[in-house]
């Protein structure tokens, strides 16, 4: 399906580093959609696109004991960076299994499969869906978070994010991404057969605190791509990081995360 080789995000340690200030940032709000779900104790749950595993401890505090929290990835540095993590914590009901979406086609195992910031990087978001409900038992809930990059913004608007924001949008795009997909997720899940869906969007922003990082730490965990791509030379990605840290000291500015659609339904019985 073509799905591979699309993340246009640094990943490795870096990028795990980046993801663990995302997690914070996002933290009362996938909270909030988890206590949607009502995750209980004995469920099997699947969170495709782990990354570090932030959302997959989470899942397993919720499913504990009995239940389980599988998290799966391509990123073999932060998969085995969240299995030393699970280990140092003592949380036994979590496994990382190293995973491409387009390659995983097991019988239905999973209660709940749940997917945060994934498919936004893939071409067919379609075919990706209709694979995390084949991992998915009659009845059971899928659950995915996405960002709808149109939503971005900054109080007052400076030239440096103006900049980010089109770079961003030109190398998911290049790759066959789409940045806004978070609009389009409910009428996906509607068109996969999905029942009883919910929406809800959420967007962290403030004056002050980690939420203000994110901008200027995604535009320099793009910097590969953007060089690779010729669309900006090393010393502009400097320019616009330096200027969009610069501008997150500044607490008489507003600046967050993009907006994220979260979007929730059943798989019908039958
Ligand atoms: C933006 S990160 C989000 C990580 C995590 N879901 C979170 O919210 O913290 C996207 C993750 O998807 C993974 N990824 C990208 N393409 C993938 C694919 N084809 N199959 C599985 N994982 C993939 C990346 O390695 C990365 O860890």
């Amino acid at each position: 399906m073509g799905n591979t080789k699309q993340y246009v995000i640094r990943g490795g340690i870096q990028g795990r580093e980046r993801l663990r200030i995302l997690a914070r940032v996002m933290h009362d709000s996938t909270a909030s959609l988890l206590s949607q779900l009502e995750l209980t104790d004995g469920l099997a749950c699947l969170d495709v696109g782990c990354g570090g595993g932030d959302v997959t401890r989470e899942i397993a505090r919720r499913v504990a004991p009995q239940g389980k929290a599988v998290g799966t990835d391509i990123d073999t540095t932060k998969l085995a960076i969240a299995r030393e993590e699970v280990q140092e914590e003592h949380i036994d009901n979590v496994e990382f299994r190293l995973s491409d979406i387009c390659e995983v086609f097991g019988a239905p195992e999973f209660d709940v499969v749940y997917s945060r910031f994934l498919l936004t990087h893939l071409s067919d978001p379609v075919a990706a869906v209709k694979s995390f409900l084949r991992q998915l038992r009659p009845g059971g809930i899928l659950a995915l978070e996405d960002i709808d990059f149109s939503g971005s913004f900054t109080y007052p608007e400076i030239p440096a994010f103006r900049k980010f924001y089109d770079l961003y949008n030109a190398v998911v795009r290049c790759r066959g991404g789409d940045p806004n997909i978070g609009q389009r997720l409910p009428v996906i899940m509607k068109d996969c057969g999905l029942e009883a869906i919910r929406v809800s969007v959420v967007q962290p922003t403030g004056l002050t605190g980690e939420v203000k990082l994110l901008n200027g730490l995604t535009m320099e965990n793009i910097t590969d791509v953007v060089l690779a791509d010729q669309l900006a030379t090393q010393e502009e990605i400097d320019e616009i990081v330096g200027e969009l840290k610069e501008y997150a000291t500044d607490d008489r500015t507003v600046m967050g995360i993009p907006r994220v659609v979260q979007v929730w339904g059943r798989l019908p019985f039958a």
